[in-house]
């Protein structure tokens, strides 16, 4: 299995409800590890950029006003099939839909409220943590 790293972030409503200790509990029960963690408050420009794929969804101008409402925490996880695994424990993007024990399943308040976003490929990945962490940030 390979070693990869995925990008985490744990959204407004998780921080906001004291979340962020249970949700790291999960990823470091799952066998992940947090090798990189800050809690900042995005500026718009900064959402809209992370944010860029979904620019002509529906949801984007909701999604960027939510995601500057509080703070967030971006972290690096890393372990055997990080992104997937990620992913995994995570849940569905709808909590409707999640699988019982998941992140999203347990504290999401609704889909945009979903508690947490993780990177959805190692392409992907690796440009999201370009975006959100300096090399020397990152301390495996
Ligand atoms: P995330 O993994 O952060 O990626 C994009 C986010 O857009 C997603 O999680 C949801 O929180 C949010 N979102 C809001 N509405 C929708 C929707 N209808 N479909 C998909 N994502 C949505």
């Amino acid at each position: 299995m390979p070693i990869q790293q995925s990008l985490s972030i744990i959204k407004p409503d998780a921080t906001k409800r004291n979340l962020t200790g249970k949700i790291n509990a999960k990823i470091e029960d799952a066998g992940l590890r947090i090798v990189a963690q800050k809690r900042v408050k995005w500026k718009q420009a900064e959402a809209r950029k992370f944010y860029a794929v979904h620019k002509d969804r529906p949801f984007y101008k909701d999604l960027v006003k939510f995601m500057t409402s509080g703070p967030i925490v971006m972290q690096v996880l890393e372990g055997n099939n990080a992104v997937s695994k990620y992913r995994k424990i995570m849940g569905a993007t709808n909590p409707k839909e999640a699988d019982k024990g998941t992140i999203r399943a347990d504290f999401a308040q609704d889909i945009e409220r979903n508690s947490v976003h993780g990177s959805d490929s190692a392409e992907n990945a690796a440009k999201e943590i370009k975006l959100c962490f300096k090399k020397a940030e990152i301390v495996g």
